[in-house]
């Protein structure tokens, strides 16, 4: 009952792939494969495509992202990109604290809530990345990480600006390795997210909250995991680089 307030979300996470070129092939690849979904879609491009990305999906279903952004308006970050940057182009989403951006580039939980404030405040649509690692898992530590990396994140987001956040829960072991976590193991920990968003806003805030499953979702196994009571959508990597397989999801998405 609970899962048809929620618009499932389908999120492609292009990482880092593709050119400009190639950015406006496969948005209009995709395109016409999406143009009927009856959920929302979003590419989250590199930076140097993003402008190309919302040439291409100018009067059409698909929103655009990217995949990060600074927490300061301006200044000397050398390399970085602020949130008002990607708003005065027309971005509508940013991806913050992915996996491989805490892995790889030194993001904190605490770097992360600094990101997610900027983006809400800039008026970007936020879809914030948890997960643990397989020896979190292992050692059955996934519900405490998971929740301190939201609890810190949303220290200090409002009931209201909450509307503009997705989670997206990733479980790094997931990642671009071809194991999926299963329907069941995805569905615990979302369904897990949606009670401590409760404790820390209340139920009406969790019963509306999006709260996507990322870890190679591809276009066999998506219907599943999309059937699961707490599962509102998908963070793609590998299968949004092809617009047959994205566009099967968007559809399974759209039941
Ligand atoms: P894959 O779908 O390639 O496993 O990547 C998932 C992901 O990291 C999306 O953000």
């Amino acid at each position: 009952m609970n899962k048809k307030l929620r618009k499932a979300v389908i999120a492609g996470n292009w990482k880092m792939n593709k050119t400009p070129v190639e950015t406006a092939e496969l948005i209009g690849n995709i395109k016409p494969l999406v143009k009927n979904a009856d959920c929302d879609v979003v590419v989250c491009v590199p930076y140097v495509n993003l402008q190309t990305a919302i040439q291409c999906t100018e009067g059409t279903n698909i929103k655009v992202g990217a995949e990060n952004c600074h927490w300061a308006e301006s200044g000397a970050f050398t390399g970085e990109i602020s949130p008002q940057m990607l708003t005065s182009i027309g971005v509508e989403y940013v991806i913050i604290g992915h996996s491989e951006r805490r892995q790889y580039f030194g993001e904190t939980d605490e770097t992360v809530s600094m990101r997610v404030n900027a983006a809400l405040k800039a008026g970007l649509q936020v879809i914030l990345c948890v997960g643990e690692s397989l020896e979190q898992r292992e050692k059955n530590i996934t519900f405490e990480i998971v929740s301190m990396q939201t609890k810190i994140a949303l220290q200090n987001v409002s009931e209201e600006d909450l509307k503009n956040v997705i989670i997206a829960y990733e479980p790094v072991w997931a990642i671009g390795t071809g194991k999926t976590a299963t329907a069941k193991q995805a569905n615990e920990v979302n369904s897990f997210i949606r009670e401590l968003i409760a404790d820390l806003y209340n139920t009406k805030a969790a019963n509306a909250f999006v709260i996507q499953y990322g870890g190679s979702m591809n276009a066999e196994n998506a219907a599943e995991l999309l059937d699961q009571e707490d599962i509102d959508g998908g963070l793609i990597g590998g299968a949004s680089l092809k617009a047959p397989d994205f566009a099967k999801i968007v559809e399974a998405a759209s039941r």
